[in-house]
């Protein structure tokens, strides 16, 4: 009953959108706050962000991929693909084969990019749809000869400010319309690394900064008109953890830098042995109990790290909160990278709009499934990835999804309702076969009846 009145519902829901879909194309626009650590949002107070999720959607952990770092991060949100599959492996890479090096600062050559399709390049193939970036990795590379028709070189010191005018701006008066766009933020990761996610005073700081930015984004979508329309999704790359200068991993105790490259460091170093790998391997396999040792063909498959030439014949993955250095001093206060299972290194999502329900909290999706649910949105067919788009249906309007603890309980309630009913009719079974004065004789008429027959 109640899912024939749910489908109903949704029947007419999606028949006046259809409708009114004619003249608007659906819009998104795509948020992240670099570093936003799930749990954040539980110890300490967002009151912008929680008007936000009011009135919209929460999932309060979402499950990145392996490394837990900036660009493989926000590439795999756009493509919905592992990092070995869309290439960006780590913000510091190197190609055995071309020779090529990819950094943060030196990220602008197409190769790095061309493995995957990211959705503001579809976006824009379709006819009359155009796609915006306030910064987001990849948005100024030409990713198969195309950038976003609208976009900006990174550069760190562009106010927040001017980020959003300057995309609002695009959403709004653009021909071909942007349909889907981006906005960049790198707090709170900058303060995280700086200050550690233990430090209270100096991240409440922060965190309140973050908010009152929410609280200007959603004040200047609707002074302009777009906040019923637009779909708004808020989301961050990775969370963050606490390190310690006590907690220090040093490959010079162990290994001679000679027979080696360093391609990244920490907390996940991408080894090149110059000559012979096994004794490399061998070395620093006893370096640490803090760290694991993985020879590249032997990385866990949970990691979906591991067919890319980008990935290097060895790699380190450090405890969590554990820093490798080469006889160096602690680096950083607070890090990520480690592990995609720890739970400290999980963002949030949020999402509000036309797409998605009011007030609705789930526990988790994985961060490739946000892909496959934006091509929904805006209608796109999804390039081939490794999300699931029925992880996210709970999200949306236009869809019907029975959670788990409603599934269980709507077949414990059922049971209950059946054992109750069959108890129900054997205690009237016997009530009456009981008292019941014909009962021989209907016995005796049963008896005939092969007889008549
Ligand atoms: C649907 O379209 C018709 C004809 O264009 C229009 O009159 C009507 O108001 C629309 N309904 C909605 C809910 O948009
Ligand atoms: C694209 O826009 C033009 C001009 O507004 C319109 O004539 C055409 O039908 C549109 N095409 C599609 C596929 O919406
Ligand atoms: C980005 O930088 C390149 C090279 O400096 C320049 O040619 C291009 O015009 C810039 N693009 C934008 C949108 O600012
Ligand atoms: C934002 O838009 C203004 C006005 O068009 C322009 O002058 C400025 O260069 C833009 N900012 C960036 C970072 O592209
Ligand atoms: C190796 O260590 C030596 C001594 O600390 C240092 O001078 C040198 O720069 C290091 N080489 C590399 C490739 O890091
Ligand atoms: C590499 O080192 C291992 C262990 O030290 C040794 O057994 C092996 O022979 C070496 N291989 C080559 C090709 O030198
Ligand atoms: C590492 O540091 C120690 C003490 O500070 C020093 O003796 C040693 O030579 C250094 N090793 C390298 C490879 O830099
Ligand atoms: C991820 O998706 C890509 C593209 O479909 C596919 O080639 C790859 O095998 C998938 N990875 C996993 C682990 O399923
Ligand atoms: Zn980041």
């Amino acid at each position: 009953m109640k899912l024939l009145v749910i489908l109903l519902f949704s029947g007419l829901i999606t028949g006046c959108r259809g409708n009114s879909s004619h003249s608007l194309p659906p819009k998104l626009l795509l948020v992240s706050f670099d570093g936003f650590r799930a749990d954040y949002l539980q110890n300490y107070e967002f009151p912008h962000l929680q008007n936000f999720i009011k009135e919209g959607v929460l999932v309060e952990h979402v499950k990145n991929v392996f490394i837990t770092k900036t660009f493989p991060n926000h590439y795999s949100i756009v493509t919905g693909l592992y990092e070995e599959s869309h290439g960006i492996v780590a913000n510091s890479m190197y190609d055995v084969i071309t020779k090529k090096h990819f950094s943060d600062l030196d990220d602008k050559d197409p190769f790095w990019w061309n493995e995957a399709v990211p959705i503001w390049v579809t976006n824009q193939l379709q006819e009359n749809r155009s796609s915006a970036a306030a910064m987001w990795p990849g948005t100024d590379v030409p990713i198969h000869n195309t950038t976003p028709s609208y976009f900006m070189n990174y550069s760190s010191s562009v106010s927040f400010e001017e980020r959003l005018n300057n995309i609002t701006t695009w959403l709004i008066n653009s021909n071909p319309p942007v349909t889907f766009a981006t906005l960049y933020w790198e707090e709170p990761d900058a303060s995280g690394h700086k200050y550690g996610p233990e430090d209270k005073e100096n991240m409440y700081r922060v965190l309140k900064e973050i908010d009152d930015l929410i609280g200007e984004l959603v004040h200047k979508l609707k002074v302009l008109g777009l906040w019923e329309n637009l779909n708004v999704i808020i989301t961050s790359d990775h969370g963050m953890t606490q390190c310690s200068k006590d907690r220090l991993i040093n490959l010079d105790r162990c290994i001679d830098n000679s027979s080696y490259a360093l391609i990244d460091l920490t907390p996940v170093a991408a080894v090149l042995p110059k000559i012979n790998t096994t004794e490399v391997y061998n070395k620093l396999k006893v370096c640490s109990p803090h760290m694991n040792v993985y020879l590249k063909e032997d990385i866990p498959a949970r990691f979906h790290y591991q067919h890319n030439n980008r990935i290097q014949p060895i790699i380190l993955v450090a405890d969590e909160g554990w820093t490798i250095v080469l006889n160096k001093s602690l680096p950083k206060l607070g890090d990520h990278g480690y592990d995609n299972s720890l739970s400290s290194m999980h963002p949030f999502l949020a999402a509000h709009g036309p797409a998605f329900h009011k007030g609705y909290k789930h526990n988790t999706i994985n961060s490739v499934d946000i892909y496959p649910m934006m091509c929904h949105i805006l209608g796109l067919k999804p390039h081939p990835n490794n999300g699931t788009f029925g992880h996210t249906k709970c999200l949306l309007v236009d869809q019907w999804c029975i959670n788990l603890p409603e599934a269980v309980g709507i077949v414990i309630g059922a049971l209950l309702v059946l054992t109750t009913l069959t108890g129900l009719i054997i205690i009237m079974q016997n009530r009456l076969s009981v008292p019941r004065p014909f009962s021989r004789l209907q016995l005796q008429e049963d008896d005939d009846d092969p007889l008549i027959e």
